[in-house]
């Protein structure tokens, strides 16, 4: 049995439900896996709890009801570095905020923990898309990973089918449809409602934030195919380098077009080489795709992703819970992954 610490940061809506995973699953991670997963404490802007064990957690007495969220239990004394100092490596999940414009604080975190010998699992995008070189190096040169499919549309495999079950194949575009938000908007559209409509009932539903700009501009899709890329094509492509058109102002007229020419809008992420061999470039827009593209059919909040390569013909992945739950389990299985390649 290998016992592996994990250091969760962030105690939101994801690292709740990685939390509640992790107790669920850990005797199913030692019998199918062989691996005791240890939850050594969570940090979180509040401070930071230290905890014995996951098997301490997991008896029900530990914490009762709301104890969590007792203020008293998280400690300011001490910090992330002397949590990582304490344990000696594993993995940190980071469960922190995306900043796509500083990539705080998943940045210093990564940063922190690759110096200190730790592997990483993270939910969060904004340092895997503004920093991609420095991290893969660091990364690199520590002799550890990055692991990132909770940053990369979660619960629908992508990173892991490009690298694995595309093995040996050339991947020569790539297409996604990778966000739940824009995607539920479009599909409500199609479907006869108003751009302000939708929106607004995917903010009344939860699908949508409150401050929806991250998603409905496109940077939700585009930091994803950003992530995806960078793994499966070995690329090193930043935010910056993306070109980004989102939904926002789009009318029914457009729908109606789009209908009129028997094509279905969807907002797409298209990963492509302009000839063999040049470098990989990242747009995201609308696209009018025909009826039998193997995305057409992705509805609501839904996502899916297509792989065109040289000798398997497409592949197109799609489904996946669009939620922390789904979150959470990508975490867990990038985690077994580490330490089960
Ligand atoms: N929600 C989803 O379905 C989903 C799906 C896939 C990926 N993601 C990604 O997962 C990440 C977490 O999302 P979420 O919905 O769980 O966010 P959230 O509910 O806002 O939780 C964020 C957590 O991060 C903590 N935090 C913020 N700044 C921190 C810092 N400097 N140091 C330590 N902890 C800090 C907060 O601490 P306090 O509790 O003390 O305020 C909070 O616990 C995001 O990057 C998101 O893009 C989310």
């Amino acid at each position: 049995m290998e016992k592996i610490n994990i250091i969760l940061v962030g105690f939101g809506h994801v690292g709740r439900a990685f939390f509640e995973l992790l107790k669920t699953t850990y005797d199913a991670c030692q019998f199918r896996y062989g691996l005791q997963l240890e939850l050594r404490g969570i940090a979180r802007q509040k401070g930071i709890m230290l905890l014995s064990s996951t098997q301490k957690v997991l008896s029900p007495s530990y914490f009762s009801e709301g104890e969590l969220d007792n203020l008293d239990d998280w400690i300011k004394e001490i910090t992330i570095s002397d949590l990582l100092n304490e344990f000696n490596q594993g993995v940190l999940v980071d469960c922190t905020p995306s900043n796509l414009t500083s990539g705080e604080p998943g940045l210093s975190l990564i940063r922190l923990a690759l110096e200190k010998g730790w592997h990483v699992a993270t939910a969060s995008k904004g340092a895997l898309v503004l920093k991609p070189d420095e991290l893969k190096d660091l990364a690199k040169e520590k002799g550890l990973v990055i692991k990132a499919s909770a940053a990369a549309a979660a619960a629908l495999p992508t990173i892991d089918v490009g690298q694995r079950a595309l093995a040996g194949t050339e991947i020569m575009t790539m297409e996604g449809i990778l966000n739940g938000t824009t995607n539920y908007i479009l599909t409500r559209m199609a479907g006869g409602l108003d751009f302000n409509q939708a929106l607004k009932e995917a903010q009344e539903k939860g699908i949508a934030e409150p401050d929806p700009s991250i998603d409905i501009d496109g940077w939700d899709t585009a930091a994803k195919m950003i992530i995806i890329a960078n793994e499966v094509l070995d690329s090193r492509i930043k935010l910056s380098d993306v070109q980004v058109r989102g939904i926002r102002g789009i009318n029914r007229d457009i729908m109606e077009k789009a209908n009129s020419l028997n094509k279905i809008l969807k907002l797409f992420g298209k990963c492509y080489q302009e000839k063999a061999g040049s470098p990989w470039k990242i747009e995201v827009g609308l696209a009018l795709l025909e009826r039998h593209h193997p995305l057409a059919m992705i509805n609501g909040t839904s996502k899916g992703i297509v792989f065109y390569t040289d000798t398997m013909g497409w592949i197109a992945v799609s489904g996946g819970q669009s939620n922390p739950k789904g979150a959470a389990a990508a975490l867990l299985k990038d985690i077994i992954s580490i330490y089960r390649p």
